[in-house]
């Protein structure tokens, strides 16, 4: 199996999770920056990592889940939000329905401790965005549990993947 981990991070967050990824896909692991635009052609699973900014992935994972070439594909994204809020919801489904002529295998929402400068100058803020409420929870996160998890839902990905073989 050929794996291509592309992520996005600005604090680290994404980038963890990728990590996590990459060591523990089985086969063939390729991890690029959103920024090198990699080419998912050859590979068996693309699996892209978005941190959420003003309610949708990043601008760079945007752009380039919306150029992506129909493939079979993971989706993993970190956020200030709670996990099972609306607003982390929605971002997921919101990036799943930009790639639609791919097949998404999996998909995992992790809350991420958010930069301290920024969230105390958003947190000023009237109305404050709907996440900034869950943000003393991503403190700390992605933490230890959150990579288990990870690996379980990777693990049933990549069992899908195989049966669709
Ligand atoms: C400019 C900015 C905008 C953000 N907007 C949101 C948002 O709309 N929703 C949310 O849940 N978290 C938001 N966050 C929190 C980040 O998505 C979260 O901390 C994420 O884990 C950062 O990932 P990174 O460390 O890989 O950069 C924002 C953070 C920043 C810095």
């Amino acid at each position: 199996m050929k794996n291509l981990i592309v992520y996005s991070s600005k604090s680290g967050n994404t980038r963890k999770l990728a990590e996590a990824v990459y060591d523990f896909l089985p086969g063939e692991n390729v991890m690029k920056s959103v920024e090198e635009k990699p080419d998912p052609e050859g590979y068996d699973l693309v699996v892209v990592g978005f941190w959420l900014q003003a309610g949708t992935a990043d601008p760079g994972s945007y752009e380039y889940l919306e150029k992506l070439a129909p493939t079979k594909l993971f989706l993993f994204a970190t956020h200030g939000a709670a996990v099972d809020s609306p607003h982390a919801q929605n971002a997921m489904e919101g990036a799943k329905s930009m790639v639609t002529s791919s097949q998404v295998v999996g998909a995992f929402n992790c809350q991420g401790e958010v930069n301290k400068e920024f969230l105390a100058k958003v947190q000023k803020k009237d109305p404050q965005p709907p996440w900034v409420k869950d943000a003393d929870g991503a403190v700390g996160h992605p933490d230890a549990h959150d990579i288990a998890n990870l690996q379980i839902i990777l693990e049933k990905a990549v069992a899908k993947l195989r049966s669709l073989k």
